[in-house]
């Protein structure tokens, strides 16, 4: 069912100031930063020969990322994210397993105009993990 790593996603503080961090001192490219409210962050992608890394800042008032910084004040490793070819079929197929599929259970429009889903962290050895299909 899964296929490659489409990103690694680390939640951070302060995406300008991380942008600076990925561009010069570990001389990436980056991305411009795109707003995803529906998902309440802010993003980039640093673009790596073999997968990406997604940089996210908490965007308006009900982040879901906002309490993960408030333990994690200098940011951490907030999830990975699989490709899947049907992100329909790898839900139903997860939640007749017992897996808890986050917020409704209806695929949104990710970052990159792909369905995702998010599957609960507690379900997966504490590890958030979204699914996008491709
Ligand atoms: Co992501």
């Amino acid at each position: 069912m899964l296929g490659r790593i489409n990103h690694i996603a680390i939640a951070v503080p302060d995406l300008a100031a991380a942008v600076v961090t990925y561009r010069d001192a570990l001389g990436a490219a980056v991305s411009q930063p795109q707003a995803l409210p529906e998902h309440g962050v802010r993003v980039v992608f640093v673009a790596l020969p073999n997968s990406k890394v997604e940089l996210l800042e908490p965007l308006g008032e009900n982040s879901p990322i906002s309490a993960f910084l408030e333990k994690n004040p200098s940011g951490g490793m907030h999830h990975i994210c699989y490709e899947v070819d049907d992100i329909t079929a790898a839900r139903d197929r997860l939640m007749t397993t017992g897996a808890r599929v986050l917020g409704d259970g209806q695929p949104k429009t990710g970052a990159h105009g792909k369905p995702v889903l998010f599957l609960h962290p507690k379900d997966f050895f504490g590890t958030l993990i979204e699914l996008e299909q491709i």
